[in-house]
């Protein structure tokens, strides 16, 4: 594996690949990395001939009051997770070279920003969708990696691909979980042992909900309120929980047969925010 800094080693390495007619596959993450990062990496190399990964922590993304000082960082064990992973091409640029003296250019998605994470950090999808471009631009990858983990970040990323015609493939890969269904996140490091079994309550309250679902229960009142139930046993301060449609983010009163829904949730573990989504269907 190769580890480059610059946008100038980045071209040099796709050009080559170009020449050799190469499927390049792309991973973008923010390092920290745990199975869920490795699974898109080795899903990559299913896909595509060659696969890149980044590892940026992308100031842009964060708020004034968020972690961006203490993310977790652990540069030696990610590099040797890369390789282990089969990736070829690992980017891991300085927020200088990313974002220059002089740097005004920003994407911004509209209509699925908004709600959700959207309204909880503001500018957090601005942030994301112009790293998100800036990498696709750079790799002219054919397929792009991301977790359904983050699932309005995968819908935000969905439309900027298409509404830019970037002309690549968005694929998007299920959440992997510990053994006792929490979602893997670099943030679970944050996790105090008596916030760790906390946090079990939103996978929990998650997958209660689905249950109920596939039971018959069309209301998303009753379904949110099982979600709620079990966040307020374990102490998890509520950020959100909604039931939105899974394509279009649109909020959902009722469950329909026909209508693909997504049952999503955000919660506070002392100044830890964790994040959890699933899918959830009728009968
Ligand atoms: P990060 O949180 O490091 O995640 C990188 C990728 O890994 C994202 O696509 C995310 O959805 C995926 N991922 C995280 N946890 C996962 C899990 N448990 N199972 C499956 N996939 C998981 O998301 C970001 O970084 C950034 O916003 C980024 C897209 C890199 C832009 O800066």
């Amino acid at each position: 594996m190769k580890t480059v800094t610059t946008p100038e080693e980045v071209r040099a390495f796709t050009a080559a690949l170009a020449r050799e007619g190469k499927r390049l596959a792309l991973v973008p993450t923010m390092g920290f990395l745990h199975e869920g990062h490795l699974s898109l990496m080795r899903e990559g190399g299913r896909r595509a001939d060659v696969v890149a990964a980044t590892i940026f922590v992308n100031p842009a993304q964060f708020g004034p009051t968020e972690d961006l000082a203490r993310y977790p960082r652990d540069p030696e064990g990610d590099a040797k997770k890369c390789a282990s992973a089969g990736v070829a091409l690992l980017y891991t640029p300085e927020p200088a070279i990313v974002y220059p003296p002089g740097y005004q250019t920003w994407v911004t998605v509209d209509e699925v920003s908004k709600g959700l994470c959207g309204d909880r950090r503001p500018g957090h999808f601005r942030g994301v969708a112009t790293v998100v471009t800036k990498l696709l631009a750079l790799f002219r990858p054919q397929v792009a990696l991301f977790g359904e983990k983050d699932f309005q970040q995968l819908q935000v990323i969905r439309r900027l691909t298409a509404d830019l015609e970037l002309g690549v493939e968005i694929a998007g890969q299920p959440t992997i979980r510990e053994t006792d269904g929490l979602a893997m996140s670099s943030r679970n490091a944050y996790l105090s042992p008596d916030e760790r079994r906390r946090a079990l309550a939103l996978s929990q309250g998650l997958f209660e909900a689905q249950a109920a679902a596939k039971a018959g229960e069309t209301k998303a009142a009753v379904l949110l309120a099982r979600v709620r139930a079990r966040l307020a046993q374990a102490e998890v301060r509520e950020d959100y929980v909604e039931l939105r449609h899974a394509e279009t983010l649109a909020p959902l009163e009722v469950l329909a047969p026909t209508v693909p829904g997504r049952l999503l949730v955000a919660g506070f573990l002392g100044k830890t925010r964790l994040i959890d989504n699933v899918a959830i269907a009728l009968g």
